[in-house]
């Protein structure tokens, strides 16, 4: 892979100052492909939205180069190469792009700025060791240590990819916990409670979920009384109820502060003990505002949170309060950052699942893509009032035609909105021999996911680092396989005891 400039865990606050406004900078320029929606290919002619260079450069390169292109294949290309393209600066491009045409890369050459891109990225890829200890999670006083069975009824509602969640990030939260001296941790935007369960149950922590949706509470609650009860079947002494997690109805809202929070968490544990906050994919806003609690609250010794659902961030311009979930470092609100909803839809995207497809040569099921742009090409012809509707969900068989996908996608509505003479027109047919340039286009918006994934990730890190004053006590990193769970990077908070100590003795 082309280095990062980036390494995950702690990076200096000045080198993510740097990276971010470059990032900011190389998101300005490709607005128009970021903003623009696959299936407005046709109608829009997205093709031309690309720089002359790159619709060169890609109208030349197959399937599987885009593999390539996508992926963290990047050391197939020279060490010489290598070496020189992490030095340059975003600055230099245009001069480098001039003499790029000297450059060879497999068969083609590939245009510089792509190659830079890669530099801007928060790395995704998890090391052999996390993945060794995804096997072992901690039992710090465990009532269910080394109990086999206890285990397996666990695990047992919990689906596979949650089960690899769980287990790395509980490990992940008995580290945090045990430097924080925390035995108490509260979970926010808890869903169902497995979290709550391993670490309660299986781990020793008192716990605390907190959901909004009454449903998952009761749903979560049946779970504990079903663990109980097959537990005690088994072992009759066994103290499970001291164990119990709590759970909460309760919505954060972003305009909660510390005190109302404070008193929610002493009322549920009914103690002032310090605790720990987790997050295992706190969509939207919740992840920023549980980062302002932390910041805000002494007695929340640590913070451990995996963010997802980025579309739903309110971004400052969309907000007259000043709790908005993007930006949140100084930095980056001084610097009126900005990522556009499409921009924080395309961060969401599992591009490794994307990649594997690509790999394992399924790159016909990519042609759903150009037969949804041909489709609405065709409903904005006569309907333009219709454009972008949202349509029947439909998954590429082998050889379906465009007429058989088009009856699937408009099942919900009227048959003879498009007719047979449409869907056989010239014009259908020219788009769908395109298909591959369609599949191009959508790689090539997938292609900035991990830069803008990036952005909010450092955002997010910087905005710790600043608050807390201490970029010692924050990390970022990577810990789930991007292939099971591709909202994989953690962000941790932790309050360093000794430094506390010190300064208190310092005001003393
Ligand atoms: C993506 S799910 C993750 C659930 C769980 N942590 C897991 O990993 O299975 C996010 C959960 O957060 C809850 N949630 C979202 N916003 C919330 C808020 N402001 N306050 C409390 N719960 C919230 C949702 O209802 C949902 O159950």
């Amino acid at each position: 892979m082309i280095e990062s400039i980036i390494t995950t865990e702690n990076p200096p606050v000045h080198l993510v100052k740097y990276v971010l406004s470059n990032s900011n900078k190389i998101l300005k320029i490709y607005k128009n492909i970021i903003d623009a929606y696959v299936l407005d290919f046709f109608t829009r002619s997205h093709w031309n939205k690309l720089p002359v260079t790159w619709r060169l450069f890609f109208s030349t390169i197959t399937l599987d180069d885009l593999q390539i292109f996508l992926s963290s294949h990047w050391n197939k290309l020279p060490v010489t190469w290598r070496l020189f393209f992490s030095t340059i600066t975003l600055d230099d491009l245009q001069i480098f792009l001039n003499v790029n045409n000297q450059l060879s890369c497999r068969r083609q050459v590939w245009p510089l700025e792509i190659i830079c891109l890669h530099k801007f990225s928060v790395p995704r890829d998890i090391s052999k060791n996390q993945i060794a200890e995804q096997h072992k999670y901690c039992n710090m006083y465990s009532s269910v240590n080394h109990n086999v069975k206890l285990e397996k009824l666990l695990w047992k509602h919990v689906k596979n990819k949650k089960r690899h969640e769980i287990k790395s990030f509980v490990n992940l939260i008995c580290r945090t916990a045990a430097i924080a001296k925390c035995r108490y941790v509260v979970d926010v935007g808890s869903g169902l409670g497995h979290l709550d369960r391993l670490l309660a149950y299986g781990c020793g922590f008192r716990t605390c979920g907190i959901e909004c949706n009454e449903k998952l509470i009761v749903r979560a609650r049946n779970l504990d009384q079903l663990f109980e009860k097959q537990a005690r079947a088994y072992n009759r002494d066994i103290l499970l109820a001291t164990n119990t997690p709590i759970h909460i109805r309760y919505l954060i809202d972003p305009t909660i502060d510390s005190v109302e929070f404070i008193k929610l968490i002493r009322d549920a544990f009914e103690t002032d003990e310090p605790f720990g906050i987790v997050g295992l994919h706190p969509c939207g806003d919740l992840g920023p505002t549980l980062l302002r609690l932390y910041q805000s609250c002494t007695n929340i010794k640590f913070i451990n949170i995996v963010g997802c659902c980025y579309m739903k961030l309110t971004t400052c311009e969309e907000t007259s309060s000043n709790r908005y979930g993007f930006p949140m470092s100084r930095f980056a609100v001084e610097n009126k950052f900005h990522l556009s909803y499409n921009a924080r839809e395309v961060a969401c995207h599992a591009i490794e699942t994307y990649l594997d497809r690509l790999r394992t040569g399924q790159h016909w099921q990519f042609k759903i893509h150009a037969y949804r742009a041909a489709l609405e090409y065709l409903i904005v012809e006569k309907y333009p009032q219709l454009g972008r509707t949202a349509l029947a969900n439909v998954k590429y068989r082998t050889e379906m035609s465009f007429s058989e996908y088009c009856i699937k996608a408009l099942k919900h509505m009227d048959s003879k909105l498009i007719t047979k003479e449409d869907k056989d027109s010239d014009m259908i047919k020219t788009f769908l021999q395109d298909w591959k340039a369609v599949v191009t286009f959508y790689s090539i918006r997938l292609f900035f996911a991990s830069l803008i994934e990036s952005m909010i990730l450092l955002d997010r890190y910087l905005y710790l680092c600043q608050e807390t004053n201490d970029d010692g006590s924050c990390s970022l990193i990577t810990l789930f396989d991007p292939l099971l769970s591709p909202r994989n990077h953690v962000l941790i908070g932790k309050r360093d005891q000794q430094r506390v100590c010190s300064a208190v003795n310092n005001v003393l």
